[in-house]
């Protein structure tokens, strides 16, 4: 063979390569995905939340919190500093109620993102575990509730270099929990370019002040992470391979896969119902959408469901649609008492009733 010919030759094996590339990236991020309508009844907008309310968690006494005002790369976000509200659901009025933070905690840069809740057995008081990203850095913030006078008290920062790009958590004791990393690299530039490879890159990693470790690897963007009702399986949201992934939590904090379940969706975070075990998710329809954000063909949203996970045939159902022009870029679902919370990035929450 000529030069020529060897130079074309390799031009079009790299085109191939390039091509099946963009072509696998645009599958990975559903590019070319669109969703029909499937609105619930009596939806009402949350008063106040309107920069983003992209965690949400309840606990068993019908009490949300919600994290507000996420500052992510590449969405559109506001000034102002992040918050954390609550929301009574049993109460008359669904009024969030802004915590008051404490004094001694650094408020201009709190950048909040996943949250957790853990109810210490001994005496019921409950603990807020934060991912927080002042200046786009990842840390953990512990805090102390008090239901009387609304507020929080910080108790706790915790940084650690596995803990580098935490998307979201799960407390698992008093200063312990599962953490997932979202990207593999830390530098600013190598984590924008790593979202369009996105190769199974990223972990979940066990923090305890005893002991830090990678438990987990080989996730496509792990995201939202939760755990079930009796607290043995560990479910984690790999965004762009479409799935969820279940794990069997050891004695040792290490976890075991078990499986993955096809979504056909980008799930961002896990919420689960103590009641019934099932996962509820806010899921985005079409990541294209979601970062080249444009208000004329907005991101959507989209609720999904499973039931029965751990069976051989778990039930993925679609609860909510939409195409954006009620509710954008939906992040968390959360059920209680037949009502739905749909929380987004950055826009606003909605409550819903399920039937
Ligand atoms: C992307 O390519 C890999 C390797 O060629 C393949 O295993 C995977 O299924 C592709 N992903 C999608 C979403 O098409
Ligand atoms: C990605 O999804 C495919 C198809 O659902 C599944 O077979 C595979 O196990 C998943 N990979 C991971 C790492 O979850």
């Amino acid at each position: 063979m000529g030069k020529v010919a060897v130079i074309s030759v390799l031009i079009a094996a790299l085109s191939v390569l390039l091509g099946e590339r963009v072509l696998n990236c645009s599958q990975r991020l559903l590019v070319f995905r669109e969703v029909t309508n499937k609105h619930l009844p009596n939806c009402v907008a949350l008063k106040n939340i309107e920069q983003g309310s992209e965690d949400i968690t309840i606990l068993g006494n019908g009490l949300a919190f919600i994290s507000a005002g996420l500052k992510f790369p590449g969405f559109p976000s506001s000034d102002e500093p992040g918050k954390i509200y609550t929301l009574d659901l049993k109460g008359p009025h669904l009024k969030p109620v802004e915590l008051r933070m404490p004094r001694n905690f650094e408020l201009e840069s709190f950048n909040p993102h996943g949250i957790s809740v853990y109810t210490d057995p001994s005496d019921g008081t409950v603990y807020l575990f934060v991912v927080n990203h002042p200046q786009f850095e990842s840390q953990i913030e512990i805090f102390k509730y008090v239901e009387d006078g609304a507020s929080l008290v910080h108790l706790k920062t915790i940084k650690h270099e596995l803990l580098h790009s935490v998307n979201d958590i799960v407390a698992v004791g008093l200063e312990s929990f599962y953490a997932t990393n979202d990207h593999y690299f830390s530098n600013k530039l190598l984590k924008f370019l790593e979202l369009f490879v996105l190769m199974p890159w990223t972990n979940v990693v066990y923090y305890s002040p005893d002991e830090v470790k990678v438990v987990s690897e080989g996730y496509h963007f792990a995201n939202g992470i939760n755990m079930s009702p009796d607290q043995r399986h560990i479910y984690v949201a790999n965004i762009f391979n479409h799935s969820v992934n279940v794990l069997e939590k050891n004695e040792d904090n290490t976890l075991t896969p078990v499986k993955s379940v096809p979504v056909g969706s980008l799930c961002d975070n896990i919420e689960v119902d103590p009641e019934t075990g099932d996962l509820w998710m806010g899921c985005h329809i079409n990541a294209k959408k979601v970062f080249f954000f444009d208000p004329k063909d907005p991101p959507g949203s989209e609720v999904i469901r499973i039931q029965n996970i751990l069976s051989d045939q778990p039930v993925v159902t679609q609860v909510y649609a939409d195409d954006g022009h009620v509710i954008m870029g939906s992040s968390v679902a959360s059920v209680y008492g037949g009502k739905l919370l749909i929380g987004t990035v950055t826009h606003k929450a909605l409550c819903c009733d399920l039937k």
